[in-house]
């Protein structure tokens, strides 16, 4: 991981600055929640994305970091709104913003993100990045609405786990390759493999976090076992509900369905997928998607940026946070 690495020391920087000069934009009222989010760290994946993908491309002007951070600042406002859906009280290792702020100011702080994140992409005066955008932020919310449906069935499928990960995880981090592209003036071709690489690292993204539910919280920043409690039929949990026995699955659904985990189940059932590598199980599926990622690859120019992007999917896959 050592190109990721020191690219990522030499980014990051940047990316913060331009960050806290797009908080500044935002109106006084909401900065308090921003600056708790963004100050509370987090990976900046979404933005690197967008600068190695434009500079992969032959990008050479910082103007960039303007348009990277308006995916973070999307991503932040998604992350302010599944907390309040998920009933979660830890992000990056913080209080969650709604047990601090409200739950009111929290959603509207993630609607002025939004809406200012928006604002800034659209003083790039280019209707791709426009277009880009908001497909981006109507598919992440179609994703969380179709995974709000489905939460609490013991039926809903692997085709619809497929389509809720594609939206609510994937289309942001395809959309943040696919903006880069474009930024740099990629050809369609160009675009095209980006978005690719983009959308099946994301779907690994997502595989691979629903491994890390069942991990420390110590080490995720985010809540344990909020996937059971919450009645998320994630990988993992099929895969654990599958090797139960029939009596204990008949109990195991009407728990499932009522939403009747408490913590201490949730934690047992947590030890149980661990032990039998039901976890594991998740991260060998994201690495059929990082495979195809790197398939996207070949079809953009050789160079350091690619290099990168490469070393990024073992890191997608081998990720603890
Ligand atoms: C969390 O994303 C939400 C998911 C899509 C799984 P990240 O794992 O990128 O969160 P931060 O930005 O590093 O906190
Ligand atoms: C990730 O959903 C997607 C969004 C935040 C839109 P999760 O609910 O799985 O993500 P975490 O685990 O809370 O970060
Ligand atoms: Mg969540
Ligand atoms: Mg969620």
């Amino acid at each position: 991981m050592i190109l990721l690495k020191a690219r990522l020391g030499m980014e990051l920087p940047p990316i913060n600055k331009a960050l806290d000069n797009a908080v500044k934009a935002l109106h006084p009222s909401v900065q308090p929640v921003a600056r708790h989010i963004f100050d509370a760290g987090g990976k900046r994946l979404r933005p690197l994305l967008v600068v190695l993908m434009a500079r992969l491309l032959g990008c050479t002007d910082n103007r960039v970091y303007e348009l990277a951070v308006c995916m973070e600042m999307l991503h932040a406002a998604t992350l302010l709104h599944d907390d309040v859906l998920d009933n979660a009280d830890s992000r990056r290792g913080h209080p969650a913003a709604h047990t601090l702020f409200g739950v009111t100011p929290t959603i509207l702080a993630g609607d002025a993100l939004l809406a200012t994140a928006n604002g800034l992409v659209a003083r790039f005066d280019d209707p791709a990045l426009c277009r880009c955008f908001s497909a981006a932020t109507s598919q992440t919310a179609a994703g969380e609405i179709l995974e709000i449906a489905s939460q609490h069935q013991v039926n809903v499928t692997a085709e619809t786990y497929d389509a809720i990960i594609r939206g609510k995880t994937a289309w942001l981090i395809r959309a943040s390759c696919e903006m880069g592209a474009l930024y740099a003036g990629g050809n369609v071709m160009q675009v095209a493999a980006a978005a690719d690489y983009g959308e099946n690292v994301g779907m690994a993204f997502q595989l691979v976090d629903d491994a890390l539910d069942f991990a420390d919280s110590a080490v995720t920043g985010k809540p344990s076992g909020g996937d059971v409690r919450e009645g998320k039929l994630t990988p993992p949990l099929r895969l654990y509900r599958q090797h139960l026995s029939p009596a204990e699955r008949t109990s195991f659904d009407t728990a499932f369905a009522k939403g009747l985990f408490s913590e201490e189940d949730a934690s047992r059932i947590g030890e149980a997928i661990r032990r039998q590598g039901f976890d594991a199980k998740a991260r060998d599926e994201a690495q059929d998607y990082l495979d195809r990622a790197l398939m996207a690859l070949d079809r953009l120019p050789q160079c350091r940026e690619q290099d990168v992007l490469r070393e990024m999917t073992n890191y997608v896959r081998d990720r603890k946070k």
